[in-house]
């Protein structure tokens, strides 16, 4: 074996030394530590011997070979360096080879960078667009890489996003912390579909909502049940758009029991949150956490009598005794940290969770029944939701408000709240509910049809 030192000394001897020391070495090993101690290579190193290695039956030693070729800025080794990114059997070596080719900074290695973006791996993709943006400022490499935000992965998609889209700035020049007065403790009725029309992109920090239970309930009634997924994707595209950089969405639901309409008949599942959970993704929300609200068994509806008495397999039926708080998080590229640091010290500090906060994704919290409206937030949830994923003074949205609990727990817990809900008769309830005992007193609410709504907007 031989040494570091000598290496270093081989190195000095100029071009041809090192070719006539290893045209006899045999033994991977031997290869492998000569190549892993090369270090630095002088800019006129003779790099030809390492070609030999490239197909050596080692993985190591060709990654090694492929690497130390990458330090050598010379433009006769892209052919060689772009045919192992394109066909070596490791992918370590692959992507080695495409960050070869990258750290070359030689005008030359674009065209080959570019044939290796049609790669099906996206780690190579991603490699050769780094390796192409050491050209950013070229118009056709801006060109080449810029229709990549459509590429079906969405690591490749983030760096795209990242490079050339998250500069645009918005439109809303608002800071960070701050929300339109206009729809600070505001109530509309109608259909949150029309009313978010009007409503800025940009302009909430946390929506928080349960949607209606496709037909399971009486108030909701939709043609078909992926008219109903059509109608939630629309109404959650659009609490997209009103969402601040990198804020959450928390979401409710629930599989739901459509009832058999007759003996001869079965009742119908429909798992939403599964269902819906794609169209959330697609439409650029990132999915963070699920966080399963449990409620003691007695207060559900008991599915077990008919197995109770006959026990016969098939024909189990649990008691449903959770829902889900799907958690997701506008797309962004920046880190949870930026959204902290928008907000002032004292802010932060105010907004502090205190301790006994829960630490699981399993919520115990009892379900809360109401004379008016058949299924309403406990404001435990609401309480735990706003808390977590909100600042005081914040504006926190719930598009299907129904009683209002999220508009009282937000107000109760210093934030801002904005509603919508299409019933009147909920609509009224929650103005009922502002009677001067309740907490909706202090500040003044808003409650608005959508016309008169459309009247109160400054931007
Ligand atoms: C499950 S409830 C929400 C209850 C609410 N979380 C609470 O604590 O009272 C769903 C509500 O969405 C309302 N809704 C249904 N479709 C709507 C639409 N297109 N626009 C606005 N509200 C709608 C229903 O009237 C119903 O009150």
């Amino acid at each position: 074996m031989f040494t570091k030192d000598q290496i270093r000394e081989l190195k000095s001897q100029g071009n041809g030394a090192i070719l006539h020391f290893v045209k006899d070495i045999k033994e991977s090993n031997k290869i492998l530590f000569l190549l892993e101690n090369l270090g630095h290579l002088p800019k006129d190193f003779d790099g030809n011997w390492l070609l030999n290695y490239l197909y050596n039956k080692n993985s190591q030693v060709r990654f090694w070979a492929v690497k130390n070729l990458g330090k050598l800025n010379d433009e006769n080794y892209l052919q060689a360096l772009s045919e192992v990114a394109k066909k070596d059997s490791d992918t370590t070596v692959r992507r080695e080879a495409v960050s070869s080719l990258g750290r070359m900074r030689n005008p030359k290695s674009k065209e080959y960078l570019y044939a290796l973006l049609k790669d099906e791996d996206p780690k190579v993709v991603c490699q050769a667009i780094r390796g192409l943006l050491v050209f950013r400022d070229d118009k056709e490499v801006q060109n080449v890489l810029k229709p990549l935000i459509n590429h079906p992965n969405e690591m490749v998609k983030t760096v795209i996003y990242k490079e050339y889209f998250s500069q645009i700035k918005s439109k809303n020049e608002q800071l960070h912390p701050d929300s339109y007065d206009f729809l600070k403790n505001t109530v509309v009725n109608g259909d949150v579909r029309e009313i978010l029309k009007n409503v800025p992109d940009e302009s909430v920090h946390l929506t928080f909502t349960s949607p209606p239970y496709y037909n399971a309930r009486d108030y909701s009634i939709y043609p078909s049940y992926k008219d109903y997924l059509k109608f939630l994707e629309e109404v959650f595209k659009e609490v997209y758009r009103i969402t601040k950089e990198g804020r959450f969405f928390i979401l409710n639901t629930s599989p739901i029991i459509i009832p058999r309409v007759s003996r001869s008949h079965s009742s119908k599942r429909f798992p939403i949150p599964f269902d819906i959970h794609h169209y959330l993704i697609e439409m650029g929300w990132e999915f963070i956490d699920d966080i399963i609200w449990l409620k003691p068994e007695a207060s559900v509806k008991n599915r077990n009598a008919g197995f109770l008495q006959h026990r016969k397999p098939l024909a189990y039926k649990p008691n449903a005794i959770t829902e889900y708080l799907l958690v997701y998080r506008k797309q962004t590229e920046k880190l949870i940290d930026w959204n902290i640091h928008q907000y002032d010290y004292h802010t932060v500090k105010e907004s502090k969770v205190e301790d006994g906060y829960e630490t699981t994704n399993v919520w115990k919290i009892d379900p809360t029944f109401d004379k008016v409206h058949s299924a309403v937030f406990p404001a435990e949830l609401c309480r735990r939701v706003i808390k977590y994923y909100s600042f005081k003074n914040d504006l926190v949205f719930d598009p299907f408000a129904g009683s209002g609990t999220v508009g009282r727990t937000a107000k109760s817990l210093d934030r801002y709240f904005f509603l919508t809900e299409k019933d009147e008769k909920y609509f009224s309830y929650m103005k009922e509910k502002t009677h001067p005992k309740t907490l909706f007193k202090e500040k003044e609410i808003h409650f608005l049809t959508l016309e008169q709504f459309k009247k109160t907007i400054i931007l």
